[in-house]
């Protein structure tokens, strides 16, 4: 059938899901698949109606964060990816980090910002240096590192920018890692080898992940094979526990003392040159146009 991959969006990663999406929609068509780009914010989504399948490419709000999922429940047409409420969760990186807490999903201590905060409460609190994170955005957009004290109500402004909830979150110095999942089409789902980011700016913004050449990718990760199959154990349920289905990526740091923390859970991660789920895909060899087809085809179970 028709395929429609969605790409673009109006969020600010919309560059980003440019690429991505260029990249799937290429590979399906080399599959000798019927694909065809859509971009929603050119084109009302009703249009989709032509469409048996939707690869959804789209990052950040609208398109990663239920919204689009939601339409395509309405118009019943299958998608790739999570669903309504877990792309809704996984987009909210405060509520997902309520939930894996309560779930014994270790991530690191963070606190709520509002413009009313006691900000250098906060800053005592966590520590510094931390992070300061728009809640609802993706690709490190709004992201900053606060080292000096008294540096948290900037941060908070410049995130705030992005999505009016806020989160700071303790400062684990160590390596930053990820793991991407796939479904394995019986129902179960595959953790692939994880990769170490090796960024040369002060951490993996958005200049480390799209625009310089030079950070560096490590796969395998250097972890002994028994902590790498433990912690992929421990993505698989940090993702399950935010409900995801089909594919994604679960994002960790590790301090110098070997202790891992959850991130964030990515529901439409980055398909581009530069993306990780990918890489890591390509170890466990799996090309890329296999991998998009293994999530196209899970976008029916
Ligand atoms: N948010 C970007 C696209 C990623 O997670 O890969
Ligand atoms: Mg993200």
């Amino acid at each position: 059938g028709k395929v429609a991959v969605l790409l673009g969006g109006k969020s600010g990663e919309r560059e980003v899901s440019l690429k991505s999406g260029g990249a799937v929609l290429a590979a399906l068509q080399a599959q000798g698949i019927d694909a065809h780009g859509f971009d929603p914010r050119d084109k009302p989504l009703h249009d989709l109606e032509v469409f048996d399948r939707v690869f959804i490419n789209l990052h950040g709000r609208y398109g990663e964060d239920g919204c689009i999922q939601g339409a395509l429940e309405m118009l019943h047409i299958p998608y790739t990816g999570s669903g309504v409420m877990a792309s809704a969760i996984g987009m909210d990186k405060w509520r997902t980090k309520l939930l894996w807490r309560a779930m014994n999903v270790i991530t690191p201590d963070f606190e709520l910002v509002t413009a009313t905060s006691d900000f250098a409460a906060i800053e005592k609190s966590l520590g510094l240096p931390l992070f300061v994170k728009p809640a609802n955005e993706g690709s490190s957009l709004g992201i900053s590192k606060v080292k000096q004290a008294g540096g948290l109500q900037a941060a908070y402004k410049i995130a705030a920018e992005a999505d009016p909830l806020v989160i700071a979150e303790k400062f684990i110095n160590g390596g930053e890692y990820t793991v991407g999942i796939i479904g394995d089409g019986k129902g179960g789902y595959q953790a692939l080898p994880i990769i170490r980011i090796v960024p040369k700016n002060e951490f993996y913004d958005f200049e480390a992940k799209y625009l310089r050449d030079d950070t560096e990718y490590l796969c395998p990760c250097g972890l002994s094979a028994e902590k790498e199959a433990q912690i992929q154990q421990e993505a698989l349920q940090a993702f399950r526990t935010i409900g995801c289905r089909g594919w994604g990526r679960v994002d960790f740091l590790m301090d110098d003392a070997g202790n891992h923390y959850f991130l964030e859970v990515n529901t439409s991660p980055g398909m581009t040159d530069h993306s990780l789920v990918p890489m890591a895909a390509k170890a466990a060899g799996i090309s890329f146009e296999q991998l998009v087809v293994r999530i196209l085809e899970l976008a029916d179970v």
